[in-house]
């Protein structure tokens, strides 16, 4: 049996390439599954999951819930509004009470970049990140990938550009990370205010030109703008970065091919895509959705797996 090479999934970074494989080789099986009138299998019955979000979310959380529960897991929520958070208890107090409650693994989000290597240093139990502040998102990654491959065949020199802000965006980073591993062409495009100052070390191609990326592009994965996150200005308005950055139906039935379309979510219509680019045919928004639950109950599959061949 093939087993992942890594207890946590704390990024993108830390996994190899035939993690990357075998991960989107047990999703194709759990992705059969969830389309079967009987959605559920046994697989993780007796194992406890603790999803614990410090952050908002609507995708991952409940991708991540439906995934324990299609598995057979328990399953305990947590959420930081509403709990003794407020009160001033730190993140490790907070993790240990609820791994005192024999809890075998903890899906986190964490607005802090790091927390999760933080907390792999501390407790026991497998830690899957759910998005560390603008640092990783590693299931969205795989799913974004796996959803590409569906797509698009092979990665292997296809050319992926990750449209807009990019500084502030775990779900770029991870995405570089996981196209790269898959031998993609990555190349990152937005206004210079919203590059990181590292984005030259990470061996992809720049661009502030939109047009002339989608022309260059198979895929091209259109980012949320985080204005929770920005503090300081970075463009003059919300109007000029989309005429400068969002992408219109016009745009993409001028292309020369027909390319993919992709968002994480959640889309600020009329800002990074219209409302037709993100319904039309060439986008795969809700595809990355629904093969989100199967490639987390890969990863937490593959995890559970690992735990057992230790003993
Ligand atoms: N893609 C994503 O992480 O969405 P949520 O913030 O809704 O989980």
């Amino acid at each position: 049996m093939s087993i992942l090479s890594t207890k946590h999934l704390l990024g993108i970074k830390d996994i190899t390439t035939a993690d990357i494989q075998l991960i989107f080789k047990t999703t194709d099986n759990f992705k059969q599954v969830i389309n079967r009138p009987i959605k559920k299998v046994p697989s993780l019955r007796d194992v406890t999951i603790a999803n614990i979000f410090f952050e908002n979310s609507t995708r991952t959380k409940i991708s991540f819930e439906l995934a324990e529960k299609r598995l057979s897991a328990d399953v305990v929520n947590f959420s930081s509004s509403g709990s003794s958070v407020k009160k001033g208890e730190t993140l490790i107090d907070t993790v240990n009470n609820i791994l005192a409650m024999k809890v075998d693994m903890v899906v986190m989000r964490h607005p802090a970049p790091g927390a999760h290597q933080f907390l792999a240093r501390h407790i026991d139990a497998n830690i899957v990140n759910a998005g560390d502040g603008t640092h990783e998102h590693p299931t969205q990654a795989l799913l974004d990938a796996y959803s590409l491959q569906e797509k698009l065949g092979d990665l292997t020199d296809k050319k992926i550009a990750i449209v807009g802000d990019i500084l502030h965006s775990r779900v770029a980073l991870s995405n570089i990370y996981c196209l790269q591993k898959l031998g993609a062409k990555v190349r990152v495009c937005g206004p210079p205010t919203l590059l990181p100052k590292h984005i030259d070390g990470l061996g992809v191609e720049v661009s502030h030109n939109l047009q002339e990326t989608l022309e260059w592009c198979d895929a091209a994965n259109m980012l949320r703008i985080q204005l929770e996150r920005q503090e300081d200005k970075y463009f003059p308005s919300l109007r000029e970065y989309s005429l400068q950055y969002g992408v219109t139906l016009p745009m993409i039935k001028s292309l020369k091919k027909e390319i993919v379309l992709m968002h994480p979510g959640p889309i600020n219509r009329g800002v990074e895509i219209t409302s037709e680019v993100a319904d039309s045919d060439q986008s795969i928004i809700l595809n990355q959705v629904e093969n989100g639950v199967a490639i987390r109950m890969a990863v937490l599959y593959l995890m559970a797996s690992k735990n057992k061949d230790a003993e």
